[in-house]
């Protein structure tokens, strides 16, 4: 039976100090992606993108699951049942939520504190940085149901992962535990669970106390680059840095210089200048 909660409560949000918790929220269904967990997501990222109580988004689950993937039954046999134009539709659901995080204006954060599977790796990675407890569990299942890690999937494995490392990953259907899942690259770092929210929290703060436009600029500039020649992305640095001077870069850069050059009260090598 398709899941009857309302479509607004299959995410979950709160805003505390700056920082939106996202959170999936179907626990019962393991957070699977379904279409209208899908659209609701897009709402949610879209409003809080421009709020000016928000600076840092946080995607997490709720329950014991990041996400378990594409719901199996609503957004692949239910689709299926009805064609071609519901499948094509859910789909620009889905990717067009985890486009719009991996180029969203403020700085993001997977925490991922439980099973991530298959689609999850979209969402994984869109947010710029990633940390897993322990007990989370990362697969690309898809082989295990005979179809490929599609979705984008197939494209985040490779990106993140050595060639050998995502083929194996991909072919076998095997978990990595949260200790390999930030070996293999795919989180940043793992936690014991009770220690993920403070670290991820402690991520956060840190990321507040920087300037938002260089921020933007930098997680932008990462992207960008991974698939520029070495000349092309020196050119696109220089205009990028230009354009984010016309975004108050050049006072804050001036500010910044004149609180370490000037008053000495603080030295880049070590921390963020006072904005
Ligand atoms: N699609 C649809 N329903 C799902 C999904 C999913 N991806 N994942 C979990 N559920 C549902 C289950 O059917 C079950 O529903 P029910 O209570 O109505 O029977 C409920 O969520 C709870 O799931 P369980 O399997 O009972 O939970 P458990 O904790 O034992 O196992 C696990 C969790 C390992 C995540 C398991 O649910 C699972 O293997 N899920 C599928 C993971 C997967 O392969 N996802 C697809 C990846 S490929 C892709 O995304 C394109």
């Amino acid at each position: 039976q398709p899941d009857p909660r309302p479509e607004e409560e299959t995410v979950r949000c709160d805003i505390e100090d700056g920082v939106a918790w996202v959170y999936f929220n179907r626990p019962d269904k393991r957070n699977c992606m379904s279409p209208k967990l899908n659209r609701q997501m897009m709402r949610v990222i879209e409003d809080l993108e421009f709020r000016d109580d928000v600076q840092v988004l946080v995607l997490t689950g709720e329950g014991v699951a990041w996400s378990a993937g594409m719901d199996l039954l609503e957004y692949f046999r239910m689709n299926e049942e009805k064609g071609i134009g519901a499948i094509r539709q859910s789909q620009r659901e889905a990717y067009g939520w985890w486009e719009r995080l991996r180029w969203y204006e403020k700085p993001t954060v997977a925490m991922v504190n439980g099973w991530c599977f298959g689609g999850g790796y979209g969402p994984l990675f869109a947010c710029d940085l990633a940390f897993c407890a322990q007990s989370a569990q990362f697969g690309l299942s898809e082989i295990n149901w005979a179809i490929l890690p599609g979705g984008g999937a197939s494209k985040v494995a490779a990106e993140l992962l050595s060639f050998r490392k995502a083929m194996y990953h991909a072919m076998m259907g095997e978990n990595l535990t949260g200790e390999q899942a930030a070996e293999w690259g795919l989180v940043n770092e793992c936690l014991p669970d009770d220690k993920l929210k403070a670290r991820v929290q402690e991520v956060c703060d840190s990321l507040k106390k920087k300037d938002t436009n260089a921020l933007r600029a930098t997680k932008w500039a990462i992207r960008r680059v991974r698939e520029m020649t070495y000349d092309n992305a020196e050119d696109y640095l220089v205009r990028a840095q230009e354009a984010l001077n016309d975004f108050g870069g050049k006072q804050s850069r001036k500010e910044a210089t004149r609180q370490f050059l000037d008053e000495k009260s603080y030295k880049p090598g070590l921390g963020a200048f006072d904005k």
